[in-house]
């Protein structure tokens, strides 16, 4: 879903100016961008901060405090890995073993393979667990296989952005 694009100013002014007018547009602005870079770039902070007549601390302090928001580009491609209750029950936490002894994956430990496999509680979709979310697409029912080949999918996404 997503294809992350390189810094651009204009196109950044054009997200926040889109969002500027919205209740509580902080938010909406900075998932838009991180959504469209990969990550909230520092030169959109001062941006935001003006665009909503805000300090840049103000802004600063809510990247920080959202662990969601990145202040860095991606290297490589992400994959949530759901391990709240529901999935849990489904059995996710032996799937986690399973792609960390398989794949040579390192759940919430940075990037192996190009690939980040970052713990999530709850992405929406329990019943169906265990669930994972990849390029905005929830991937549910895993089973060793299934979450492999996601696995391999996102590390050859991963090796087609170098
Ligand atoms: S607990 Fe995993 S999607 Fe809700």
């Amino acid at each position: 879903m997503s294809v992350h694009v390189g810094w651009d100013e204009n196109l950044a002014r054009a997200l926040i100016d889109e969002r500027s007018e919205l209740e509580g547009a902080l938010l909406p602005i900075l998932h838009a961008l991180q959504e469209k870079f990969g990550y909230v770039d520092s030169r959109a902070v001062a941006i935001v901060a003006s665009a909503l007549n805000v300090s840049r601390s103000e802004v600063f302090g809510t990247i920080s405090f959202y662990h969601d928001f990145k202040r860095q580009p991606p290297l490589g491609r992400t994959i949530k890995f759901c391990r709240a209750e529901a999935c849990q029950a489904r059995g996710a936490e032996d799937l986690a073993s399973h792609l960390e002894k398989s794949c040579g994956a390192k759940i919430d430990g940075g990037y192996q393979n190009g690939v980040s496999v970052e713990t999530a509680y709850c992405l929406g979709n329990c019943a169906l667990g265990p669930n994972a979310l990849f390029d905005g697409e929830i991937h549910g029912r895993l089973d060793p296989q299934s979450l492999e080949e996601l696995y391999a999918r996102a590390a050859r996404k991963a090796g087609a952005r170098q």
